[in-house]
């Protein structure tokens, strides 16, 4: 059975990514799985210098998911190329590094810094709704994504996925625009804008009032998004959004994603990236699948 796939010219082992974000940079994980099985880990944001986030309280539940508001609190690309690239290495796993930034030179500053690192890919983040200035911004406008992709495209050495944002009425209009801009790759979805209101208190109950929601109740809309941008584009594409279990993973998958990513449900079970891998290996072994390329894109 062949599971390996292929994104920008870079193999992957298998199609099983993490969701930047919900993973770090996999130390809390390791002694619950083997990092060695997964197809890469994407860690958490990384900017040009650290940064804080947003104030507590930053994360709440909700019928099928969380919302958050972290606001994309990291130590700074120095310390990611310190502690966390040696640590990675370690493993026989593809590291994809989440970009971050308020300007279009924060970003390209993250992207430049990592041009001689030992990582494999870069995932742009223009699709995180917590901050106030950058992330989501580059990604509602089709010309604002276009030209912090082709800014970040010139200085990159490795291949660049651009990350979108479902808080759009047009997604494929986003993502035409960033493949024109050089995108080597797309990912979605991001996480939906979305609040949660004390009752008794009167008050919102995130310090930022709204943030962003992720888990299965977001699933049905990741997967028409993939579909969707799959079908505007030539790029590889990886889907995410509320994948629980290798049946989701494989839904992604015949909508048009080459890859998936996990996200919300490693917070939930930290077994939740192996146990998705061997529902899809079952799914395979259970309809006589030999490569997993023969399912991308093939609903009908
Ligand atoms: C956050 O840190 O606010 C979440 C990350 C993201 O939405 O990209």
């Amino acid at each position: 059975m062949k599971l390996a796939v292929n994104i920008a010219g870079v193999e992957l082992k298998n199609p099983v990514m993490t969701a930047s974000g919900t993973f770090g940079s996999g130390r809390d994980f390791e002694p619950w799985i083997d990092l060695n099985r997964l197809g890469c880990v994407v860690v958490k944001g990384v900017a040009a210098t650290p940064w804080e986030g947003n104030p507590p309280p930053r994360i709440v539940e909700t019928w099928g998911g969380m919302i958050n508001s972290v606001g994309l609190q990291n130590p700074g690309v120095e310390y990611f190329i310190a502690e966390d690239i040696p640590w990675l290495r370690q493993f026989d796993t593809r590291i994809c590094v989440n970009i971050v930034g308020r300007t279009v030179s924060e970003y390209v500053a993250v992207a430049e810094r990592l041009a001689s690192e030992d990582v494999d890919l870069l995932e742009l983040n223009i699709s995180c709704p917590n901050i106030k200035e950058g992330g989501v911004a580059f990604g509602v406008q089709a010309e604002a994504a276009a030209a912090v992709t082709s800014a970040v495209k010139k200085v990159a050495r490795q291949p660049l996925i651009v990350k979108l944002s479902p808080n759009v009425s047009d997604i494929a209009e986003i993502a035409r625009a960033v493949e024109g801009a050089g995108a080597d790759a797309i990912s979605l979805i991001n996480t939906l804008l979305g609040s949660r209101i004390d009752i008794r208190k009167r008050k919102f109950i995130l310090s930022m009032k709204h943030g962003g929601l992720s888990g299965p109740a977001i699933k049905p809309v990741a997967v028409r998004m993939v579909w969707q941008v799959a079908q505007a584009v030539k790029l590889p594409v990886i889907g995410m959004g509320g994948i629980m279990t290798g049946e989701d993973a494989i839904e992604f998958i015949l909508a048009g994603a080459t890859a998936i990513a996990v996200g919300t449900a490693s917070l939930l079970n930290p077994e939740a990236t192996m146990q998705v891998l061997e529902g899809m290996e079952r799914y395979m072994r259970e309809t006589g699948v030999e490569d997993i390329a023969e399912l991308v894109g093939s609903v009908k």
